[in-house]
């Protein structure tokens, strides 16, 4: 696992910006085949979403457009699929998460995530976009299912010409805190270049509800769901 330290100095003065936040870059998955299979899974699945939420009301800034199964991010949630592919990938994300708080010295906290993907083919390129930036935003991540020679950008938040250009290697899961802004470069691969995205929340579907936050309020297949849940609050 590499995490790549972003931190200010010490402010001199109440006005002057302050950061401290990290890209973390986890050791890719190997098995060739669980990544086809995967990637197999949501090449299936793609017509099935974009068919079934045909109204979708965003792309989420990516500029994807509205008929890529990106757009219909508000209306599943990757994460409540039962598919074994699945179910691995939620046990990977689990395990570097738990290692990325380990090696940060901070407690892990009980996380629901809510999960989508974006299938690009050639010529495509996901435009700079942010995932949260309210009271309550924690991480997000991406991981890389299939690509070729492609990266991604993560801008700084205050000195905006300082951008981390990270190389996307398949099988690569990358966290980073949910106010950055990201984008890709330009995909010219002959085959889909696909990414799993998610979000990681400090709180249930229901417990977001009752704090009244609008942007938890999309369909049933979208809630939000239980990835690691400490054992005193089970
Ligand atoms: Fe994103």
């Amino acid at each position: 696992m590499q995490i790549i330290k972003f931190k200010s100095e010490p402010k001199l003065n109440h006005f002057a910006p302050e950061w401290d936040y990290d890209i973390v870059i986890c050791e890719p998955v190997q098995d060739k085949e669980y990544l086809s299979r995967l990637k197999q899974l949501l090449l299936k699945k793609e017509p099935m979403l974009i068919n079934k939420y045909h109204v979708p009301k965003s792309d989420g800034g990516t500029m994807l457009g509205l008929n890529s199964v990106t757009s219909r991010f508000e209306y599943f949630n990757l994460f409540a699929w039962n598919e074994p592919e699945i179910v691995t990938l939620k046990e990977h994300i689990v395990k570097q998460y738990l290692a990325y708080m380990d090696k940060i010295g901070v407690e892990p906290i009980s996380i629901w995530v809510k999960g989508w993907y974006n299938v690009m083919r050639k010529g495509e390129k996901i435009n700079s976009h942010w995932h949260s930036c309210w009271e309550n935003s924690m991480l997000s991540c991406h991981f890389t299912v299939a690509t070729e020679d492609t990266s991604t950008f993560y801008q700084h938040p205050h000195r905006m010409r300082m951008v981390h250009e990270e190389k996307n290697v398949e099988g690569t899961l990358t966290m980073f805190p949910s106010y950055i802004r990201h984008w890709t470069s330009q995909y010219m691969g002959q085959s889909e270049r696909i990414t799993i995205a998610m979000d990681f929340h400090p709180f249930s579907h229901e417990e977001a509800a009752t704090k009244n936050y609008a942007h938890f309020t999309a369909t049933e297949e979208s809630k939000i769901v239980p990835l690691w849940i400490k054992e005193n609050e089970r």
